[in-house]
């Protein structure tokens, strides 16, 4: 089978930046059309910055980066230097990227590549706010029929919210544009805090990154080693939930996860409950269910997946 044509957009983050490493090291399932940044974890200059650090720290110099939105679509932006630090990439000590930024809006990049290619080919992996993808479906409606799927880190069910009481940090950013993108009819699969608060690097997970003894095994070592103080303090856990690339992982072996196709709405009325993702996980609704939403995956097997990826960088 040919690789699946992705685009990643994304606010890297040292989560983010382990999911676009899998995805570059994975040719024969995954192939990387491009990377579209966004202002979250930290703001835009510094997303776009990690993205191309990334992409060099992985060899990959061709893969085109562009620069996207800066501002959430009505709201102020909230960023989370308090989980990331403060250049979104605290932990290892990477390069300044040589790479260009490509001319040209993110979202118009992610436009023009889904009018290009054929109908269904392309899948759109979420990894931030979704202010991109929301801005892309409002200024060309059409792209929503074209989209193969929406693979997404964002919400929560279980385990409510991180940013908030009652919300997730992605889409607690920009819930007007999570509105637009869980209305929008695309297929969407998402994975919520319930599934990836399982996916916990563990010293010895986290050990065998290191083991790697190359520059990318390292450097994810380092990233986990410093994001990982902020979740053991808050919930005395095993060590750090790496959300985003249970995406990546997904494209790569789905079997590897399970959840329920399920309606999920965006709360944006009440700033109490902003963002929250209010998920029919019990099924007690008649709306349509409109997400496949992930409640677990084989944590074993994702890091066996990951590790041996990684290992090839
Ligand atoms: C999400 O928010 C960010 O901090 C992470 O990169 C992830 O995408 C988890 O809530
Ligand atoms: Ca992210």
């Amino acid at each position: 089978m040919s690789p699946r044509k992705i685009i990643i957009d994304t606010d890297p983050g040292q989560d983010d930046a382990v999911a676009i490493l899998l995805a570059l090291a994975s040719p024969e399932e995954i192939d990387v059309l491009g990377i579209s940044c966004v202002a979250g974890n930290v703001p835009l200059a510094l997303t776009c910055k990690n993205a191309l650090i990334i992409c060099e720290l992985a060899g990959r110099p061709d893969v085109p980066v562009y620069a996207g939105s800066e501002q959430p679509i009505s709201r102020r932006l909230v960023t989370a230097e308090h989980v990331h630090g403060e250049t979104g990439l605290n932990g290892p000590v990477l390069p300044d990227p040589k790479m260009p930024l490509q001319d040209g809006h993110a979202v118009d990049f992610i436009i023009d590549t889904l009018r290009r290619e054929p109908p269904n080919t392309v899948t759109l992996c979420a990894l931030g706010p979704l202010t991109n993808v929301a801005k892309a479906l409002q200024k060309a409606p059409e792209i929503a029929d074209r989209i193969q799927e929406l693979v997404l880190m964002g919400g929560a069910y279980f385990e409510v919210g991180n940013i908030t009481p009652t919300a997730e940090f992605n889409i607690y950013v920009d819930p007007q544009a999570a509105e637009i993108v869980f209305k929008s009819g695309i297929p969407i699969v998402v994975f919520p805090l319930d599934v990836t608060h399982k996916a916990l690097v563990t010293k010895p997970r986290n050990d065998a990154f290191r083991a790697l003894a190359t520059p990318v095994g390292n450097a994810v070592a380092e990233m986990t080693d410093f994001f990982e103080r902020f979740d053991k303090s808050k919930y005395d856990s095993e060590g750090a939930p790496l959300h985003d690339p249970c995406v990546t992982a997904y494209i790569i072996a789905s079997d590897i996860f399970s959840g329920r196709h399920v309606n999920v709405e965006i709360e944006t009325g009440s700033e109490l409950t902003m963002g929250m993702t209010v998920a029919d996980w019990w099924d007690v609704t008649d709306r349509p269910a409109n997400a496949l939403f992930i409640g677990d995956l084989d944590a074993d097997r994702f890091f066996d997946l990951l590790t041996a990826r990684l290992a090839r960088l």
